[in-house]
């Protein structure tokens, strides 16, 4: 007898006794057998945002709902500026005022902004309760979803308060994707395009030859790029969970683009948006270096500009760049560590100097 067909593509995070399975595919939301192997538990919660709720939460609670006494669900208002204490207290006022106990399974149905604070939620209520990533942006289904850090921000900065904390698993379904607003599509496609450089020129080929069928949303590629980009995540945090190293290079991108998010302003150019144009300037910094040629930088620039995301940073001046990227997580007594690109297809870290990093800023940043 034929094996019965998966509804979908699985990739694995091995992390010993925290390794899970990211479920990639079409329609899997609603399917009671997406969320076979979860454990069993008298309340389930969802944790959305007022924009996903009406689109995606009934056939979430629908398909769970034979697994639990009870689905109880929250929704967050939408935006960067609520992934703040006031939301995370929200969520602890729902899970105490409903008797929530230690088996309360908590699912984060939305993009990167849900994921990372009910992900935080999940990992401090009662020292730690099992959660589930549902994640419904692209961004969140190639990288945040993945991985285990959670965070809330900070007045003073972005991301700063949070955990290593893995999911129990995760759930892609690509046809919620379809609803994505067109720059948030872009967004997400930083996060992907991100891979090649650091990792896998292969990959980086494929999406050059994809990105019109990526942008029109064709599920056959949409699964190949989450699927592959979810390989790449999981193979550099398998070695490395808590960023003692490697998995710096995911951040590819994230200095720069820390710098213009923040001094523009969260919520002014997406987090994908800053990337994107955050890895031409690390580019053209690893070039400056002598690190890679001039082609390089340009067939990456030309890439993030097809996928329709800015390549020339925002006029804030070097000093304010300057400032913002000491700031950054990666900075070390003071000093600005970037993720550089050594070879196509192979980062590195290192510092620069702060005359060559203030020639970079020049050179990729106008007055928009
Ligand atoms: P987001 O969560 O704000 O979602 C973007 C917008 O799309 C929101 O308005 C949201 O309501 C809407 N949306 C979500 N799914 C939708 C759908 N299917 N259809 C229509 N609209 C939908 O932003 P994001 O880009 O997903 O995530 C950004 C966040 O992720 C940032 O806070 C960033 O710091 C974080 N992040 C975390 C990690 C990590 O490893 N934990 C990695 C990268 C980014
Ligand atoms: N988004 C970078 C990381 O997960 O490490």
């Amino acid at each position: 007898m034929q094996a019965p067909i998966s509804p979908f593509r699985t990739v694995s995070i091995a992390l010993a006794e925290r390794s899970y399975a990211i479920r990639i595919g079409s329609g899997l939301l609603g399917r009671v057998d997406t969320w076979a192997g979860l454990p069993k538990a008298t309340t389930a919660v969802v944790v959305t945002n007022t924009t996903v709720q009406p689109l995606y939460a009934a056939q979430l609670k629908t398909a769970i709902a034979g697994r639990f006494s009870r689905v109880l669900e929250l929704a967050l208002p939408d935006g960067e500026a609520h992934k703040d204490w006031a939301n995370l207290q929200s969520i602890f006022d729902l899970l105490l005022a409903q008797g929530c106990d230690r088996k309360t399974l908590l699912f984060a149905l939305g993009g990167g902004v849900v994921g990372d604070i009910a992900g935080f939620a999940a990992a401090c209520y009662m020292r730690g309760v099992p959660f589930v990533q549902v994640p419904t942006t692209l961004l969140a289904q190639v990288d945040s979803s993945v991985g285990g850090k959670t965070a809330i921000n900070h007045p003073l900065g972005k991301n700063m308060v949070g955990a290593f904390y893995q999911p129990l698993m995760v759930v892609a379904d690509l046809d919620t994707l379809q609803t994505l607003p067109p720059r948030e599509m872009s967004a997400g496609l930083a996060e992907i395009i991100k891979y090649g450089p650091i990792v896998d020129m292969v990959f980086f080929d494929w999406i050059e030859a994809n990105l019109p069928a990526l942008l029109a949303r064709q599920p056959e590629a949409l699964a190949y790029a989450v699927q592959r980009s979810c390989e790449i995540k999981a193979h550099v945090v398998g070695q490395d969970e808590r960023e003692s190293g490697l998995r710096a290079i995911l951040n590819f991108g994230h200095t720069f683009g820390h710098a213009i998010e923040a001094g523009l302003g969260f919520g002014v150019w997406l987090h994908g948006e800053a990337v994107g144009c955050g890895m031409v300037m690390a580019a053209e910094l690893s070039r400056r270096l002598g690190l890679v040629d001039a082609t390089f930088v340009a067939r990456l620039k030309q890439l993030i500009s097809r996928a329709g995301l800015p390549v020339v940073g925002p006029l804030l001046g070097a000093d304010e760049y300057l400032h913002h990227m000491r700031v950054d997580k990666k900075a070390e007594g003071g000093e600005m560590r970037f993720v550089l690109i050594n070879a196509p297809g192979q980062a590195v870290m290192r510092s620069a100097p702060d005359a060559l990093v203030r020639e970079v800023i020049d050179v990729c940043c106008h007055a928009g």
